[in-house]
């Protein structure tokens, strides 16, 4: 192995910096070429790759978004894209590919391992909705600014009597939705992992008022259906003054927090050496405090991302 890539796909989380800063330092540290290639698969295909000194990832581990850019390629899914693909990572001469990304960019590291390219995943999506892993890079930033907002809402929701219904993000995912609602102490949480029904929310609200609070809080997933759409049912079933905050992208911004920015270092650092033991076609994660590694094929097609469902049930009996 002796000179490596890696590029960034699919939404940006923070932690993505740090991760590409631990692949470039560890691979110089130990004598490899790095190459970091821009816009994800779109950039690999059209050959956008460019050297990486140790000086190109000074100064990143605090900054949020990626220095190489993402991007959506679905193109990637076909066989003709991985095969460019592969064609350009073989004219720049690389060796082996780190990809960051979520499981979508996974899929594209199947594929490229599949066709005998080594290449290693690194959880990065601030869903936290991969298999394989406890925690993805993005998650533990996402989280905390959600939070930050969810705080300044819950001033102006108990001045007014209203009941809040705040849109996280998680494409098919509940795990933003849980943590923050847990975190926030809102009423209710509503995911794509737990059935619910408008009159069991509407009787969480009115526990509540009845009880005297002021102001509700609904953390609702995005990947259940849009805040709009929420508030619209819920005010058929009851006489209530909802108001939709869409928090947005918003989420997916800022500086990483320590966490990310220990997991990136961790999951960039691991990758390196995996490539250099000359092994591919697997993907980084987390478990418990244990740095784990699977298999990236056997992990999508087998493995399924569950939220910690535990916290849906404390949340029902201790924010009532
Ligand atoms: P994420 O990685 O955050 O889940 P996407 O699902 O948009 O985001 O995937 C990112 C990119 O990964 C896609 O735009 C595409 O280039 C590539 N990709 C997604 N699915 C596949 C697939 N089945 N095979 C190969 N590449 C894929
Ligand atoms: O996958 C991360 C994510 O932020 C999801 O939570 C969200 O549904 C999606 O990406 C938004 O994608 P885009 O940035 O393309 O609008």
């Amino acid at each position: 192995m002796k000179r490596i890539a890696v590029l960034t796909s699919g939404g940006d989380a923070p932690g993505m910096n740090a991760a590409i800063r631990a692949v470039v330092r560890k691979g110089i540290y130990d004598g490899l070429e790095v190459y970091g290639i821009n816009y994800g698969y779109a950039g690999m295909v059209a050959g956008d790759f460019r050297r990486l000194t140790i000086d190109d990832v000074g100064d990143t581990i605090s900054r949020g978004g990626t220095i190489l850019y993402s991007a959506r390629y679905p193109e990637f899914s076909q066989i003709e894209g991985q095969k460019k693909g592969i064609e350009q990572l073989k004219k720049f001469g690389i060796d082996g590919l780190i990809v960051i990304g979520g499981d979508g960019s996974y899929r594209g590291g199947a594929a490229l391992t599949r066709l005998g390219f080594p290449t290693i995943g690194i959880p990065g999506t601030i869903d936290n909705d991969i298999p394989g892993t406890d925690y993805t890079l993005g998650f533990d930033t996402a989280i905390n600014t959600v939070l930050d907002s969810v705080d300044k809402i819950r001033d102006t929701a108990t001045s007014h009597i209203r009941t809040f219904i705040i849109e996280v993000m998680g494409r098919n995912a509940g795990d933003i939705a849980l943590w923050t609602g847990i975190g926030s102490g809102a009423e209710s949480i509503v995911i794509p992992e737990k059935d619910f029904t408008m009159d069991e929310v509407l009787a969480e609200i009115q526990e509540g008022r009845a009880r005297g609070k002021k102001h509700t809080i609904i953390m609702l997933a995005e990947g259940v259906m849009s805040g709009t759409e929420f508030a619209e049912k819920l005010e058929e079933h009851g006489d209530l003054h909802t108001r939709v905050t869409v928090l947005g992208h918003v989420q997916r911004g800022g500086s990483p927090s320590a966490r990310d920015r220990v997991l990136g270092s961790i999951f960039g650092y691991n990758a390196v050496k995996l490539l250099e033991e000359g092994k591919g076609g697997i993907c980084v994660g987390v478990k418990g405090d244990e740095v784990v590694f699977n298999d990236i094929i056997d992990t999508l097609e087998n493995q399924k991302h569950l939220p910690l469902l535990s916290l849906y049930q404390i949340n029902k009996e201790i924010s009532f």
